[in-house]
């Protein structure tokens, strides 16, 4: 039987307003600018403000993309995230309320490092093939923080991809087939009560890519001639000289192959945006996945594009998808590039200075806080409870 058509229908992206250039950041540091943009692959850092937080990220992600017949048709509002404001309640309750979704839906969140929104998705997908009239919304959103002038700060980051998930998708269908592994790990992990992440840096990137391996033996053992049809491979890019490495890895375990120098082809297009960017944990993978849709000129509708993502601790999955039709239509370079364009450079001590705000909060009270642009932004705390308002 012919598996029902399901995926990503819509996609959307949002950034901060601000960003920090890397070449300045790394000479204010004392670091050869190199180093970030050839070595790590970064050129430029989102910087969220305190009004730019996670729930205002999502909402304006989300808001983007989903329209008022959208609203009425959702089941659920899923949110993968490692940044939650909250220990109980969700961000996609937030969202949920914000846009108005229909109150008879269902909205919650999912951890597991940067590999949350994989697992979102494929809920998704699994709840729409059973239920082929409804959608869901799936929305990574996340700030990525190590500290100032830690080995981790150029691979900071913020941002949120909102996804609407439907039966015959316009972009790319998702397989229900996946290839998966878990490794319980220390290479990176944010014990509850720390701001920032820890991390074992070279760790990190060496388990990464002994996960890429894995996962595609994996599947070489469970669809031998499966990875031959995949034309591109997308990554979870923390920096985006990683899934080169992981690349590399591969190819060091397998020996060179064709497969591998085709995936190499599209590799530069997969991470065009994500340069401008950083880390953006669990929207990483998909910002790699609309980079590619949107710069890549020699993918055709109907080849098979991996998803690799990769959440620390440490749990991989390999996703595979076809790209729909009239996908290029729905992938709109131009506004994309619009978005990035229409943010402000900040100086580094502009840049410091916003890292370090704080929320002051007082008895559940903090100070009243100002929209950077128009849309979703985070107003401060009355009573304990978090105030979203939408500047017109
Ligand atoms: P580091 O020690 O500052 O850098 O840490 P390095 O010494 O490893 O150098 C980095 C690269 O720059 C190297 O390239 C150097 O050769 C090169 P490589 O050998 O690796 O290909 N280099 C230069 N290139 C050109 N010109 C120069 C120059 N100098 C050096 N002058 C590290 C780098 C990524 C470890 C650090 O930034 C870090 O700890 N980042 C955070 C952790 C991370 O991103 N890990 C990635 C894998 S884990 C993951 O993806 C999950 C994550 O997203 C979290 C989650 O799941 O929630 C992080």
């Amino acid at each position: 039987m012919k598996e029902l058509e399901v995926g990503i229908d819509k996609i959307g992206l949002y950034v901060p307003k601000y960003y920090i250039d890397m070449k300045e950041l790394a000479t204010y540091r004392g670091v050869d600018p190199n180093k970030w943009t050839i070595g790590i692959g970064q050129e430029q850092m989102a910087v969220p403000t305190l009004a730019s937080d996670v729930v205002a990220l999502a909402a304006n992600a989300a808001n983007q993309i989903i329209t008022e017949e959208d609203k009425g048709l959702i089941d659920q509002v899923i949110v993968g995230t490692e940044s939650g404001v909250d220990h109980s309640k969700s961000i996609a309750t937030f969202v949920h309320g914000l846009l108005e979704i229909n109150p008879f839906a269902k909205a919650f969140e999912i951890k597991q490092a940067c590999y949350g929104a994989t697992a979102a998705l494929q809920l998704a997908c699994d709840y729409v093939r059973l239920r082929p009239e409804r959608k869901v919304l799936v929305i990574a959103t996340d700030i990525s923080r190590y500290g100032l002038d830690t080995s981790g700060e150029p691979t900071q980051g913020a941002g949120a991809i909102a996804m609407l998930v439907s039966a015959n998708p316009k972009i790319l269908t998702i397989r229900q087939e996946s290839f998966m592994h878990t490794n319980h790990q220390f290479d990176f992990w944010r014990p509850n009560d720390s701001e920032y992440a820890m991390v074992d840096g070279h760790f990190s990137t060496k388990l990464y890519q002994d996960e890429f391996v894995k996962v595609l033996e994996h599947v070489e053992a469970m669809n031998p001639s499966l990875l031959e049809r995949i034309e591109a491979m997308t990554f979870h890019l923390p920096f985006t000289k990683m899934g080169l490495k992981a690349l590399n890895a591969y190819e060091e375990a397998k020996g060179s192959h064709p497969i591998i120098d085709k995936w190499r082809s599209h590799y530069d297009a997969s991470r065009v945006l994500n340069r401008r960017v950083g880390n953006i944990y669990t929207g990483s993978l998909f910002l790699s996945l609309i980079s590619l849709l949107a710069k890549d000129d020699t993918l055709s509708a109907g080849e098979t594009i991996g998803l690799f993502s990769y959440g620390s601790g440490a749990v991989s999955e390999l996703l595979i998808g076809q790209l729909q039709p009239d996908y290029r239509q729905y992938v709109n370079s131009e506004e994309i590039e619009q978005h990035l364009d229409r943010r402000d450079a900040l100086t580094v001590e502009q840049y410091e200075t916003i890292f370090l705000e704080k929320q002051l909060v007082n008895d559940g009270q903090s100070a009243p806080l100002t929209a950077d642009e128009v849309g979703f932004y985070f107003a401060g705390i009355t009573d304990y409870k978090r105030q979203y308002h939408y500047q017109a």
